[in-house]
């Protein structure tokens, strides 16, 4: 074979190997006779440098390594709602069968080429169809249909002919047009380029969440991006998930990236039963798994952000709002540091190769809201939410630097909050949304203009609290006001009623953004109900005897209809046990 190369050493991951050809940069290779899969990463004079994403034990000096001439690209088409994939884009389809590995130098495409679709054309023959047009569609899963169209590469041309409504696999022919281009449902794409767009739209729609320290404090735009740092145990994974099962994106492309392997398999035990809460259907069928953990090879690492990315700009092409997950950059950052360190480049911060803020804004750029290419006229999103593991929870390292740099919105967790079980642990006063002005009126005209007063309320009393609680380190607790005392006692009810959300309650786990307002509105009430009561002259100790926390958490697990005439009867009921008590002056 003319394209042959010959392996003249191994470092891990890392193969060197020596070959006359002209080699791409990036290109794909077969190392080895197992033909494991790799791609070109350094060319120096005829010594090139591939990283290998399966296993190189075993692996010889002399062996073959063939170049393919391609770039890392990836099969795309219906069947991969609901699949799991591994770091490089091939189906884990035994799971549990066979185990979650691979045979080695398997080169199977995520998609199954023996099922068929059924398939309804939208266009006809002699219609003028261009770049990212829908020419039909093919129900994929039981609510998403996969929209077959051009690809973004081809150039515009008449249809020539269409298939008739029909069962069809992914490699049969679904139309011809007259420049002679034959459209089928699946297209190649090479992971590391990003899909074209028509033009990108302003971030004025919210991904909802479902959890209210995120929705109300710090909002996440559509096609915005959100980096989640936090130390060890406080509450990535388990927070991403949530927002996996909860969060109003069409799709969900989720991407265990270097964790546990155990948490993957949380998912993909938890995820089939549980019910997509905006369609009753089960959440798998909205979802994409990309499982490239910590036990799975390194390199496959670097590859499975832009895999995803991919797999999200494929259906956000669609017209579909796809939020992506990557648990966590850290780990995919250390890939590339290992890497790196193979290649013997010289180490930037940290020993992190000096090219980390480069590779990471290539996967952060791809976020954003779209006006799609081609006919009809059609939106979609990518939606980033990237969680960040800083060693020791020390938010100034570069990974997490570099991360923050390149989105919108920072949801800090800490440490100090895990420990005391205040979940989700989002800090409060460290996190941020660059969202929020451009979501303003969103939620003024889907929630009313009171909610970005109770937002502002909601701020201004975990600020006032914070100043607060600086000065009864110096004055202590009983010097301070009844008025103060009260606030105090207010912001932990909101803190533990508002701002804390169990992600196991079969209740609280989601919360709408109807039922957000309503029980703010209900807190700000009884704000004013009891300062009512103070100006009047009642003190703080004897308010205090009220159990408010424990009759809130009861109204907090309420559904929103049955939340608003609950709560009116608990303040009304509050405010005559308030009339009764006597005021001491
Ligand atoms: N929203 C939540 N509701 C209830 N419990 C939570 C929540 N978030 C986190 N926890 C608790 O915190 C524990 C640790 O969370 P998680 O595994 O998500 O942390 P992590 O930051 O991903 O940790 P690691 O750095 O080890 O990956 C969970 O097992 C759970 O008990
Ligand atoms: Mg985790």
């Amino acid at each position: 074979m003319s394209n042959l190369g010959e392996i003249t050493g191994i470092s891990g991951p890392v193969v060197k190997a020596k070959s006359d050809l002209a080699i791409r940069m990036f290109e794909v290779a077969h190392v080895g006779r197992d033909e494991l899969l790799g791609e070109v990463i350094r060319i120096l004079g005829n010594n090139i440098f591939i990283q290998v994403y399966e296993d190189t034990s075993g692996l010889c000096t002399g062996e073959p390594v063939y170049f393919t001439g391609s770039l890392l690209q990836l099969d795309l088409g219906p069947g991969l709602l609901g699949s799991v994939l591994d770091g490089i884009g091939r189906p884990l389809t035994r799971l549990g069968e066979e185990g979650i590995f691979l045979k080695k130098g398997s080169h199977a495409s995520p998609l199954d080429p023996d099922r068929k679709w059924q398939f309804f054309p939208s266009v006809e023959v002699g219609s003028l169809v261009g770049p990212g047009s829908i020419i039909g569609n093919m129900p994929e899963t039981s609510f998403l249909n996969n929209r077959i169209m051009v690809p973004p590469d081809v150039s515009k041309g008449t249809i020539r002919s269409i298939a008739s409504p029909g069962e069809y696999t992914v490699s049969d022919e679904l139309c011809v047009l007259d420049n002679g281009y034959v459209i089928k449902a699946t297209q190649t794409w090479e992971v590391r380029q990003p899909r074209p767009v028509m033009m990108r739209l302003p971030f004025d729609q919210p991904l909802i969440t479902g959890q209210r320290v995120l929705d109300t404090l710090f909002p996440l735009a559509l096609g915005g991006a959100a980096v989640m740092p936090g130390g060890f145990g406080t509450g990535k994974t388990v927070t991403q998930q949530s927002l996996a099962k909860w969060c109003n994106a069409d799709i969900i492309v989720y991407i265990g990236c270097g964790e546990r392997g155990n948490e993957m398999t949380e998912v993909l035990e938890e995820f089939p039963v549980l019910s997509d809460p905006y369609h009753d259907v089960p959440l798998m069928e909205r979802m994409i798994l990309i499982a490239n953990t910590s036990n799975m090879p390194v390199a496959a690492r670097e590859a499975s952000i832009y895999l995803g990315m991919t797999i999200a700009e494929y259906y956000r092409d669609m017209g579909y709002n796809v939020a992506i997950m990557a648990d966590s950059t850290s780990r995919w950052a250390e890939a590339l540091r290992e890497i790196g360190g193979r290649l013997e480049e010289m180490p930037g911060e940290e020993g992190y190769p000096a090219y980390l803020g480069t590779r990471l804004a290539q996967y952060y750029e791809r976020a954003g809201r779209v006006k799609n290419m081609g006919e009809p006229v059609r939106n979609g999103s990518v939606s980033v939410i990237n969680a960040v593991s800083p060693a020791g929870g020390d938010f100034s390292e570069p990974v997490t630097q570099s991360s923050l740099r390149l989105s919108g919105v920072f949801w800090g967790l800490d440490k100090r909050l895990a420990q005391q079980r205040h979940f989700p642990a989002i800090n409060w006063q460290q996190s941020y949304s660059l969202f929020e002005d451009t979501l303003d009126h969103f939620f003024s005209s889907r929630l009313g203009p009171e909610w970005k007063f109770l937002k502002s309320y909601l701020k201004d009393m975990l600020e006032r609290e914070r100043i607060l609680k600086d000065l009864v380190q110096l004055v202590g607790r009983d010097g301070l006001s009844e008025q103060d005392k009260w606030l105090l006692e207010l912001v932990e009810i909101l803190k533990v009623v508002y701002l804390q959300q169990n992600a196991f309650s079969d209740v609280d786990a989601f919360c709408s953004l109807d039922k957000q307002k309503q029980l703010l509105l209900i807190l700000k009430r009884l704000d004013d109900v009891v300062q009512v009561k103070l100006e009047a002259g009642l003190i703080y100790d004897q308010i205090s005897s009220i159990p408010f926390r424990i009759d809130l958490l009861k109204l907090r697990d309420l559904d929103q209809p049955e939340l608003e005439s609950k709560g009116k009867y608990w303040l009304d009921k509050l405010q005559h046990q308030l009339q009764d008590m006597v005021v001491f002056k």
